[in-house]
């Protein structure tokens, strides 16, 4: 019996990224239209029932492969919310760029927990594990409604929002990490007052369907006007995007990935690589909305959830 799954783990950008009041534990409600794009970590998570441990293999060697890891730290969650003991192997791949405003590790998480949910045929629900996700980093639970959705609270209001019609996106890294909490200090502190939210946002939160057309001219980031005056390479990179034919260019979550629209593939990746042989970024084009978390093979733990035998796994307690 194969007890292996992989899962593609896409990055994000905010199309729409509004910090409003910040809360009593210290975080901030948001307001944000979330979109994956076809830019992909990769996953495979394999069953040891014989053994315990979670063991992680990473391709990059910046990363801790310990429980300071979200992947190990979602897969902990995951076994001990089952009540299962059981040794996993997992190897992550990473194309999506660390600390980046592109929720990398966040997706990473997601893929974990929902591999989870398929190898150990568990059957939770979205919802059930946005609940999850969200103890453990606020961009988690956006994942289990991807494509695209708009979010609120801390990140842990999900509404899945269509999106009609296709764009390209292009994704532009200075090759600096810029820490979530920093950035949130710095927009804390930079600012008075928390202005309205703009008509065009009013308008897509009474909705579940809309199109790039109306989402183009409604994009912002309240991080932008925050980092501006620490970071001037992010409007020089903006400018770059617009100047290769972006029909947009924002900044993505926090920072530093500034990301440009694009009508179609052949524009995307002439920008893509134009951009990355005439400064150095590093630099990405994927589809948007290609690719939510997909389990490549599933093929499940347990005989079958319909047979009267199921226990195959080891329970604590
Ligand atoms: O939830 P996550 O670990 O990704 O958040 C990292 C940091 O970003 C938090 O410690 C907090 O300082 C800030 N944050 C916030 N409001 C949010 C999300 C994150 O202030 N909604």
């Amino acid at each position: 019996m194969m007890n292996e799954v992989r899962v593609s783990a896409p990055a994000k950008v905010n199309l729409i990224l509004r910090v409003l009041d910040r809360r009593s534990d210290g975080y901030h409600n948001l307001w944000s239209l979330m979109h994956t794009v076809g830019v992909e970590d990769d996953l495979q998570i394999r069953l040891r029932p014989d053994s315990a441990g979670i063991r992680l293999h990473c391709d990059d060697p910046v990363l801790p492969t310990d429980g300071r890891n979200l992947v190990v730290r979602a897969a902990g969650v995951m076994l001990e919310r089952a009540g299962l003991s059981v040794g996993l192997d997992m190897r992550l791949v990473k194309r999506i760029p660390v600390s980046a405003g592109l929720g990398g590790g966040s997706s990473d998480a997601a893929a974990t927990m929902f591999g989870l949910n398929k190898l150990l045929a568990l059957g939770w629900s979205p919802v059930r594990l946005g609940e999850i996700g969200q103890v453990l980093g606020s961009d988690i639970p956006f994942f289990f409604f991807a494509p695209s959705a708009q979010v609120a609270g801390r990140g842990e209001q999900v509404t899945r929002l269509q999106v009609k019609g296709e764009r390209w996106v292009v994704l532009v890294n200075p090759g600096f990490p810029i820490e979530t909490r920093w950035a949130y200090d710095r927009l804390a502190s930079a600012r008075h007052l928390v202005p309205g939210l703009s008509p065009a946002i009013a308008d897509l939160m009474h909705t579940t369907q809309t199109s790039w057309e109306d989402i183009l001219p409604a994009m912002e980031n309240d991080f932008e006007a925050a980092l501006a005056p620490s970071h001037p390479i992010l409007d020089v990179m903006k400018q770059a995007l617009l100047a290769e034919g972006a029909e947009r260019a924002l900044l993505s979550g926090s920072g530093a990935t500034v990301f440009g629209i694009f009508r179609d593939e052949i524009g995307a990746v002439r920008a893509r690589d134009v951009l990355k042989r005439a400064h150095g970024w590093w630099t990405a084009a994927g589809q948007a909305g290609a690719s939510p978390l997909a389990c490549h093979e599933a093929f499940a733990f347990h005989a079958g959830r319909n047979e009267s035998s199921t226990a195959a796994a080891p329970r604590i307690g």
